[in-house]
């Protein structure tokens, strides 16, 4: 297959390094191998509804170190998409605009979802070609993914600021860190950050064993404790977080405030200590990237114009050490990368006494 004319478009939830994704992918295709690349609005909405943008060597410039995505975003999903009061099946409508626009191929950076809706379209006969983009890191068959490194040190830096109001004030304090259904983001930025007690979506917890985790540190004279949560972490016993005789109400979209909250209400009245809650949200994902997360979207970008010139599509560009790799786009469609019980730094954290939430005997 002859690849003239890529379309990119950025789907599922923004990440740093999107934007240094876009520029590799349309500075590799138009300079090295002279094709012609146009932006797609918000993700596959912006598809469905035939929005596109022209891009040039005038418009990727000077957005390297620019966080968000200059394309815009959406969770839409072709297959699934809310047209008014309906939510109808726009594959069709997406696979004519795909061919109205003279396209080629389809460049998506997308997360979980947008890798299931990346597939779909591949099925419907489009030639796709994916990037790996999630603070969450919880995408299948790739060593990471873009703006998880941004996320790790957003989230890491907040925990050092925390330790010396905790530390002054002896309190117990509670940050809630992002990652979806995985522990990624919360176990890194724990470990980096020096957190006392680690709670992880793979590890549902004992609230006893946490509280005497603190009340020990109390006992050895360390009266303050930080508790890194993951937003989507679960006691083993969801009846422990009852207050009141209620359990906590939890939407992901008010940020999984209801758990953590009622996990620091139960940690300061079983430990006697004060406890404080902070929700790091969307400081995480906003702002500048980290060069880590610059120069794998940059490599990740560059291979993946590499992949489009040699006519390979139906793949996803993953990172594979120092170097890239291209897997089966439906391998890694509908997986999700959670963080394993054996993984080294589930090992690491347990070797040097930090609390995981539950007794490990691994
Ligand atoms: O997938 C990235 C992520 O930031 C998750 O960590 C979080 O659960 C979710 O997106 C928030 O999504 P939204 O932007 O739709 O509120």
């Amino acid at each position: 297959m002859n690849v003239r004319r890529v379309g990119i478009l950025t789907a599922g939830g923004d990440s740093p390094g999107l934007n240094a994704a876009i520029r590799a992918v349309g500075k590799a295709v138009i300079t090295r191998h002279g094709m012609h690349v146009v932006g797609i609005r918000d993700g596959f909405r912006g598809l469905v509804d035939g929005r596109v943008v022209s891009l040039d060597s005038d418009s990727l410039a000077g957005i390297l170190t620019r966080g968000g995505t200059i394309l815009g975003t959406s969770r839409d999903k072709p297959h699934r998409m809310e047209m008014g009061e309906r939510t109808i099946d726009m594959t069709e409508r997406a696979r004519e605009n795909y061919h109205n626009m003279h396209l080629d191929a389809l460049v998506c950076m997308g997360g979980g979802g947008g890798h299931a809706s990346a597939n779909r379209l591949l099925k419907a006969g489009l030639n796709v070609v994916t990037l790996p983009k999630t603070i969450d890191n919880d995408i299948a068959l790739t060593d990471t993914t873009i703006g998880f490194d941004t996320a790790l040190s957003v989230a890491t830096e907040s925990i050092d600021r925390l330790h010396s109001t905790a530390h002054s004030h002896h309190r117990i304090i509670v940050v809630q860190i992002m990652g979806h259904n995985a522990g990624w983001l919360t176990l890194g930025a724990g470990l980096a950050g020096g957190a006392d007690v680690v709670l992880i979506p793979e590890l549902p917890y004992d609230l006893e064993f946490i509280a005497e985790s603190i009340r020990q540190r109390s006992l050895g004279g360390r009266g303050f404790s930080i508790v890194a949560v993951s937003e989507s972490a679960k006691p083993h016993n969801p009846d422990d977080l009852s207050i009141d005789g209620a359990l906590p109400i939890d939407e992901p979209t008010f940020e999984y405030a209801g758990t953590t909250l009622a996990l620091t209400r139960r940690l300061e009245e079983l430990t006697r200590l004060e406890a404080r809650l902070t929700i790091l949200g969307y400081l995480q994902r906003g702002g500048t990237p980290s060069a880590f997360d610059r120069v794998l979207a940059t490599r990740l970008g560059a291979a993946c114009a590499d992949a489009l010139a040699n006519g390979t599509t139906g793949v996803m560009v993953a990172a594979r050490g120092e170097s890239t790799d291209l897997v089966p786009l439906h391998q890694v469609a509908g997986q999700r990368k959670t963080v394993p019980l054996d993984h080294p730094w589930v090992a690491a954290a347990r070797d040097i006494g930090l609390c995981l939430g539950v007794p490990l005997d691994l």
